[in-house]
């Protein structure tokens, strides 16, 4: 079964298709990066009237890329949500225009169940169940995954993700937009132990998590050093970055320790833009490693929002539960535990 993937929740648009028996045959992704980076974030208008000048041209390139025409395609999958409204209206009304005009299924994905089973693309794909750490622009969770569409939330962000907190403080010490990949950057040049900023909900029981005060800590920092030194140099910048960077990476540390021991999973899977980063990727895999459990992630390419990840998860959907009808809805909010 070939399936076509659409991804347009935000400010990437991917499309890819997978096919059930030979993987994944080709992708293609346009990032928005350019086009919003003037404004320090996403501006909803300009992204949707973007993915509507690509998505077409991407279709096309991803099917010649292939080598496929459109009889060889069983099924279009689409991200119906959570994102950007206008945004997923693109996708949603492109996927489910072409599926009926070339009278095929088309399927809804929940881009987060996206993000979750991005792993699967991989050649050490992790057996289910596992514990999955999603942490993105929009979403901070720990999922308990007992197979393809049983998901528990065992903890998840009571204000801020872990991706937006990145964002934030980034444009706190103006390292622009995205910030995650900036702060990281930075951090690469940033001094250990110069600045130390809390883990919050550390000393609370449970699986949540909150950013928000991390936020409010990195401006007071900012505004300290300013006061102190004058305006920000660049090693300061570095130095607040690691910081930043290091209270966040244990944080997420802390609560996946927590939860392996509450829940008892053997593998763990990280998945989502935050998965991304380096520090995290790395200090995950020596603490898992000594609890006997191992850890599994996208490549890095597939840890941001790809069409990729979409063609699978519509995959999977679709052996379970066959086609939608033919209404054209999307969700701006849709907890991942309220999957049919
Ligand atoms: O999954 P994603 O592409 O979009 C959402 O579904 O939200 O995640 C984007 C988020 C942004 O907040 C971005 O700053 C963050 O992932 N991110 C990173 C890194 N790369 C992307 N955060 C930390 N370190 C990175 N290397
Ligand atoms: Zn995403």
């Amino acid at each position: 079964m070939k399936v076509l993937g659409i991804e347009t929740s935000c400010d990437e648009t991917g499309i890819a298709i997978y096919d059930s028996k030979d993987g994944l045959l080709a992708h293609v992704l346009y990032s928005q990066i350019e086009l919003h980076q003037e404004y320090g974030g996403v501006v909803p208008e300009l992204a949707s009237r973007d993915h509507v000048r690509k998505i077409i041209p991407l279709i096309r390139q991803v099917m010649d890329e292939a080598g496929l025409s459109k009889e060889d395609i069983d099924a279009i999958a689409y991200t119906a949500g959570p994102g950007l409204v206008g945004a997923l209206l693109v996708g949603a009304s492109v996927g489910k225009s072409i599926a009926y005009g070339w009278g095929i299924p088309a399927i809804p994905v929940h881009h987060m169940e996206g993000h979750l089973l991005a792993p699967m693309l991989e050649d050490n794909a992790p057996e289910m169940p596992f514990l999955a750490l999603l942490v993105s622009g929009g979403h901070t969770q720990l999922i308990g995954v007992d197979g393809y569409g049983e998901y528990t939330i065992l903890g998840e962000s009571l204000d801020d993700a872990a991706g937006e907190a990145f964002d934030k403080a980034a444009k706190m010490l103006g390292l622009g937009y995205p910030g995650g990949p900036a702060i990281a950057k930075a951090a690469e040049s940033g001094t250990a132990g110069r600045f130390t900023f809390p883990r919050p909900m550390i000393g609370k029981p449970g699986l949540n998590f909150s950013f928000s005060g991390l936020k409010t800590y990195c401006l007071n920092t900012i505004e300290d050093c300013v006061e102190q030194e004058g305006p920000l140099g660049e090693q300061t910048q570095n130095d607040i970055a690691f910081a930043f960077q290091e209270a966040v990476v244990d944080t997420l540390i802390m609560k996946c320790k927590r939860a392996i021991k509450q829940a008892k999973y053997r593998r763990l899977v990280i998945a989502g833009g935050v998965s991304a980063n380096t520090m995290l990727r790395e200090r995950l895999k020596t603490t898992m490693g000594g609890m006997g459990v191992e850890v599994y992630y996208p490549r890095v390419e597939f840890c941001t929002d790809n069409g990729a990840m979409i063609a699978f998860a519509g995959c999977k959907r679709l052996q379970a539960d066959g086609a939608s009808d033919q209404r054209i809805s999307v969700k701006a909010r849709w907890p991942l535990d309220q999957l049919s």
